[in-house]
């Protein structure tokens, strides 16, 4: 065991789907990453993209040799490390949040504990569990610009074609509940799509859109898909359609109540708070015959 250069052989790993927009990974990526180090100084804390793309991307254009959540914990355990708590900064609890569940099916064996923290998105308010909606909504006020009584803010979410896709669905609805009025919220790849918001907002009487990714960055997808010039890009297509439309080039991962969210999911996890509704991520159930 190679206690002395692995803090105890505690180590962290915050998993993000990952970007190779630099200056969004900075603002995002890395400002999480640096608040794990200051929470957690005893614990030797790492980094892991789920996207394999962006993993090939970083490769070939920058030589830059970054772990998926399989790798990543493969070097934890050669390093020693006996206890991991991995902390996804996904938003849902879709596709990419499964391949980390994969990986840790796979090294599970490899490490005396091994805990995963929820994404963004998992909870309702119930009897025992907390409404990670609502703390999601809230953090997000925080850091919504002003808008004008005829301006809506329309956030562009990744998507899913994984059921997990209907959070989104949810979330809007939590948005109304909560008061956030002037909040939409469209999928790049998922339902619902720009398309389907179109109605609505002709039919609340906004005149003015307020872009902004809903995602942990504002990466490939908010500048292209979101901001881009492209015709089918959404900026194009609204200011087609005669909407005064202005962008807020943000990912989540910058603000700072969106980082207390993961930490706290982090604490829980550590504490096995709700521990009983991921077990059956790693343990076979008796019931499951
Ligand atoms: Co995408």
């Amino acid at each position: 065991m190679n206690d002395g250069s692995l803090n105890g052989g505690r180590a962290i790993l915050v998993v993000a789907f990952g970007t190779t927009y630099r200056e969004t990974r900075r603002a995002n990526i890395d400002a999480v990453i640096e608040r794990y180090k200051e929470a957690y100084p005893d614990y030797e804390v790492r980094f892991a993209f789920t996207s394999e793309t962006i993993r090939r991307t970083l490769r070939e254009r920058d030589g830059e040799y970054v772990d998926n959540t399989a790798s990543a914990l493969e070097r934890l355990a050669a390093d020693g490390c006996s206890q991991v708590i991995i902390q996804p900064l996904h938003i849902i609890p879709g596709r990419e949040y499964k391949k980390i569940w994969q990986a840790v099916r796979l090294y599970s064996g490899r490490f005396a504990s091994i805990k995963v923290g929820r994404p963004l998105l998992y909870f309702f308010a119930g009897e025992d569990t907390p409404d990670d909606y609502l703390a999601a909504a809230e953090a997000l006020r925080d850091q919504l610009p002003e808008t004008a009584a005829d301006e809506v803010m329309l956030l562009m979410a990744h998507g899913s074609a994984d059921p997990a896709n209907a959070c989104y669905i949810a979330l809007q609805r939590v948005f109304t509940e909560c008061g956030l009025n002037q909040v939409l919220v469209a999928c790049v790849e998922g339902y619902p799509s720009l398309d389907d918001v179109l109605p609505v907002i002709a039919r609340s009487g906004w005149r003015r859109v307020c872009l902004m990714p809903f995602m942990l960055v504002a990466g490939d997808h908010a500048n292209n898909d979101m901001a881009g010039d492209e015709e089918d890009a959404w900026r194009s297509v609204l200011t087609a359609q005669g909407y005064e439309v202005r962008i807020v080039m943000q990912g989540l991962g910058q603000n700072p109540a969106v980082q207390q969210i993961y930490l706290q999911h982090t604490g829980d996890a550590l504490a096995d708070k709700y521990a009983r509704y991921f077990d059956t991520e790693l343990t076979p159930q008796e019931d499951a015959r």
